[in-house]
């Protein structure tokens, strides 16, 4: 028998990403490959690169220089590049850095196989095509391989909104929704491999039209048809936006009992003129509603959002109407980036923010997010949460997992196994995470 060959894949980036990354390591299996946890003794090493935020084609580069000694010492030694720095640099990617064997796009993926049979060959493989044919069907996952109990499962691919700072559509492509028989096939394969919580991912999850046996069903639809698989305990969706909010949607949190009361929302400026600069198509203010109205489906939901701060002619009263809005919303989690320049989008064009301004409203911004996400948190202490535990914790004798809200929580001592579904009454809020007893 010949030895498997080791593949290492770094993930950069998004959940997709991370999605992704499992199905390139399956599609790989059927060539013989296993995962290896070190890029030392692999036979293939595959970056799955993210082009959303700061000099991330600089970044792969510098990575790709560090195999350089391994490839040096080991001639047959393979070297990918995929995601969306591959989609966007293709083949620029080999040659600044020959030694690259394989550059693969986000839509090419189930050509995986053929490609790297390429490289053994001694050939290059370049694919950052965007074909008709369904990647998804062609990426079949490995049957009854276990899993742990959370997984990801994208359901959409691709972004029509053209945000004037984003590169997605260009890196994914126009929005694509999968068909709902093949999510619900995939989420209940997940499930009889031990899955107990699915997050459906899209760039645009929420925009979610894919064909069902009645026309197109909405997320919501898709959500509701989830929630009738055995076994499936939790759903989860991201990352939506506020255009796509449906009535259907709003009230699915209230009324759908898997559907977890976590949504990520991102609105990524509280001033209505850089929102239109961003060419987002909501307000402050309408955006402001949306969230009374999914609160008032759904009062104890936890929400998130994306911010960008020193977008092109931001000012300071810009800024602050960005701290107002995070004031009233009061966010569990939030994520707050300094915009980066990002070629060929519109607003690289447009006057930038110095630096140190940028800077600075950065960490007034994550000041203000932290404390509210730590009073999120604190609250929680006398609670009781469920918890879907997922693996030991740091200590002896713990075991981890997450609440409805998405806070981790960890309990002592206790008689819980990875996978079990519990109760969980919070006694202390720590630096990252939350303490309990099993009810
Ligand atoms: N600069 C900074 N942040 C960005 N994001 C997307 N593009 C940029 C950019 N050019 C952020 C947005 C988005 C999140 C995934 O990344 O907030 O919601
Ligand atoms: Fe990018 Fe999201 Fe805007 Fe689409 S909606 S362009 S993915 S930020």
């Amino acid at each position: 028998m010949t030895e498997p060959k080791k593949l290492f894949i770094k993930t950069y980036g998004c959940q997709m990403n991370v999605y992704d990354s499992e199905r390139m390591a399956e599609a790989l299996g059927g060539q013989g490959y296993v995962e290896t946890k070190s890029p030392d003794d692999a036979d293939m090493i595959l970056l799955n690169t993210c082009h959303i935020r700061e000099k991330a084609a600089e970044k792969v580069y510098s990575e790709l220089g560090r195999f350089k000694g391994l490839k040096a010492e080991k001639p047959d030694l393979k070297i990918g590049v995929a995601g969306c720095v591959a989609q966007a640099e293709g083949e620029e990617i080999m040659r600044r850095q020959p030694m690259v064997d394989l550059v693969v796009g986000p839509q090419s993926y189930h050509r995986l196989p053929e490609m790297e049979a390429k490289t053994r060959d001694g050939e290059k493989a370049l694919d950052t095509d965007f074909p008709e044919e369904d990647k998804f069907e062609k990426l079949k996952t490995r049957p009854k391989a276990k899993r742990g109990p959370t997984a990801f499962l994208t359901v959409q691919e691709g972004c029509d909104k053209f945000c004037a700072f984003c590169v997605v559509p260009y890196t994914r492509g126009a929005e694509v929704s999968r068909p709902a028989d093949r999510i619900i096939r995939e989420a209940q394969d997940l499930v009889e491999r031990g899955v107990r919580e699915i997050t459906l991912l899209g760039q645009n999850v929420n925009a979610y039209h894919g064909a069902g046996p009645n026309g197109d069903m909405t997320l919501a639809g898709l959500i509701w048809e989830l929630n009738k698989v055995d076994g499936l305990e939790r759903i989860r969706f991201t990352t939506s936006h506020p255009n796509d909010m449906g009535d259907d949607l709003i009230e699915a949190h209230g009324t759908c009992e898997k559907l977890m009361p976590y949504l990520h929302l991102p609105v990524q400026s509280g001033s209505d003129k850089i929102l239109k600069r961003m060419n987002r198509s909501h307000t402050a203010e309408s955006y402001l509603r949306l969230i009374e109205r999914i609160r008032e489906a759904r009062p104890d939901i936890l929400m998130s959002g994306d911010f960008i701060v020193g977008f092109p002619e931001e000012t300071e009263d810009d800024f602050q109407a960005t701290l107002d809005l995070v004031e009233e919303v009061k966010y569990g989690y939030a994520y707050s980036f300094k915009y980066s320049t990002r070629p060929g989008t519109p607003a690289a064009e447009r006057p930038q923010v110095k630096t140190h301004i940028a800077d600075d409203r950065l960490q007034r911004l994550q000041a203000m997010i932290t404390r509210h996400q730590r009073e999120i948190q604190d609250a929680m202490v006398g609670r009781t949460v469920s918890v879907l535990f997922e693996k030991p914790g740091r200590q002896p004798g713990q075991m981890v997992g997450k609440s409805e809200y998405l806070h981790a929580v960890h309990v002592s001592d206790a008689d819980v196994a990875s996978g079990e579904l519990r109760q969980v009454r919070i006694t202390a809020s720590g630096a990252n995470s939350l303490a309990g007893k099993l009810l």
